[in-house]
């Protein structure tokens, strides 16, 4: 969990918006709420194009004080800080990339005190053959690994080359799973033929939890809650409040990384709101590291679930229409569960529900997903009556 600078700044980064990126999410509450990665995304580097005679320098025009300096600045803040190349001459932004120099700039990254690389290949691998990407991977882990410094290892290759199903055996922590995401829930097709929008991420991305577990995670992309729009880099209209929560709702169900893409030093209070549901989170940061499934799927009504360590799961309920709907799920039929009495919690409306023995239903507005929590209970008396009553979010 953490922050990135791309999604909203692009490469227009420097070090004061990273101070003030800490201080403000300090001050907010994110970093404590667990968001502690603040990932410096491309445009760091001092020189575009291949490597010269120089080793990969930061621009000190940006970054005055240098990546030692800020690194010390995010561990002295309860942070951690977060860097980005990629293996080829140059990277997505045109900056000098690593290609051929691995081994130096992991030291270099160790040596500044980083504790996240984004490794990113720019899509540049797709026909590729599959060794070739392992191999590419590879190399820079074992860079990393030689470098004597704990550096979670992002490999970003557009999901190309199976990637999910070898990554982790290549020493990758997370791995995108498709191309960019744009500011958008659900785009007609793929912006300029390339982007996902949130539901194109969770399509692709939500079969895959197989692959996914602790210390090695499906990556749906960083968030666009919040951007609005507003990005002065993604392509994007932007999305509604109930859209941006739906969206992180679901990253958090398919234990995805929970990278934040917004400004945080200007969050509106539902944004924020959203950002720091500690239920929600929760959810993501389970020990069990369990991904979930889609275990019903009716057109635009779908039910997704993610088994929890102590036994309760968690379950949202999608609308993909444009019509708010009644929808049902039932412990039983969907989620294979044995209970014959189970309480519901609402993780949003910070609510208890009840306790049922028979399937349960809520109102789901259009592009909403209710999110609950369903665990099994003992020795109770039961309400049958499943109407739901709790207001509509705002
Ligand atoms: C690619 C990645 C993005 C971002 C940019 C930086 O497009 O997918 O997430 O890192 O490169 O140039």
């Amino acid at each position: 969990m953490g922050w990135s600078s791309w999604n909203q700044f692009g490469d227009q980064i420097n070090e004061q918006l990273l101070v003030q990126t800490m201080d403000a999410m300090a001050a907010n509450g994110l970093r404590d709420a667990g968001y502690v990665y603040i990932n410096l995304d491309d445009g760091w580097q001092r020189h575009k194009g291949a490597r010269q005679d120089h080793p990969l320098e930061v621009d000190p025009v940006k970054f005055p004080h240098g990546l030692r300096w800020l690194a010390d600045y995010a561990h002295g803040h309860g942070f951690k800080l977060g860097i980005y190349s990629g293996p080829g001459q140059t990277t997505c932004a045109g900056y000098t990339g690593s290609e051929g120099h691995e081994a130096e700039d992991a030291k270099q990254f160790a040596a500044w005190g980083v504790d996240h690389l984004k490794y990113d290949s720019c899509c540049s691998h797709k026909d590729a053959p599959k060794t070739e990407v392992q191999a590419i991977v590879k190399k820079m882990s074992l860079a990393l690994r030689a470098s004597g410094r704990p550096i979670v290892y992002h490999a970003c290759h557009c999901g190309w080359a199976d990637i999910w199903q070898w990554a982790a055996d290549a020493g990758a922590n997370h791995w995108r799973i498709g191309q960019d995401i744009s500011d958008d829930f659900d785009y007609p097709g793929h912006r300029e033929k390339y982007y996902f929008d949130v539901l194109d991420m969770l399509d692709r991305g939500i079969t895959l939890g197989q692959h996914a577990g602790p210390g090695h995670w499906n990556d749906f992309d960083m968030l666009v809650v919040g951007l609005n729009g507003k990005s002065q880099e993604l392509v994007g209209a932007g999305a509604s409040n109930v859209e941006y929560r739906t969206h992180f709702s679901l990253w958090a169900l398919a234990a995805s990384p929970l990278l934040i893409g917004a400004d945080v030093r200007a969050l509106d209070a539902y944004t924020l709101e959203t950002l720091s549901n500690k239920e929600v989170i929760a959810l993501n940061q389970d020990p069990l590291g369990q991904p979930a499934e889609k275990v019903r799927d009716d057109g635009t009504l779908q039910v997704y679930a993610k088994g929890l360590a102590n036994g309760s799961v968690a379950v949202a309920l999608l609308n993909r229409g444009s019509a708010t709907a009644e929808m049902t799920v039932s412990p039983g039929k969907d989620l294979g569960e044995a209970w014959k009495h189970y309480r519901v919690r609402d993780l949003w409306r910070h609510a208890e529900l009840g306790e049922f023995d028979i399937p349960f239903t809520a109102e789901v507005i259009s592009h909403e997903a209710r999110l609950l929590l369903l665990s099994p209970v003992t020795g109770h008396a039961t309400t049958t009556d499943t109407t739901d009553n709790t207001p509509a979010p705002k």
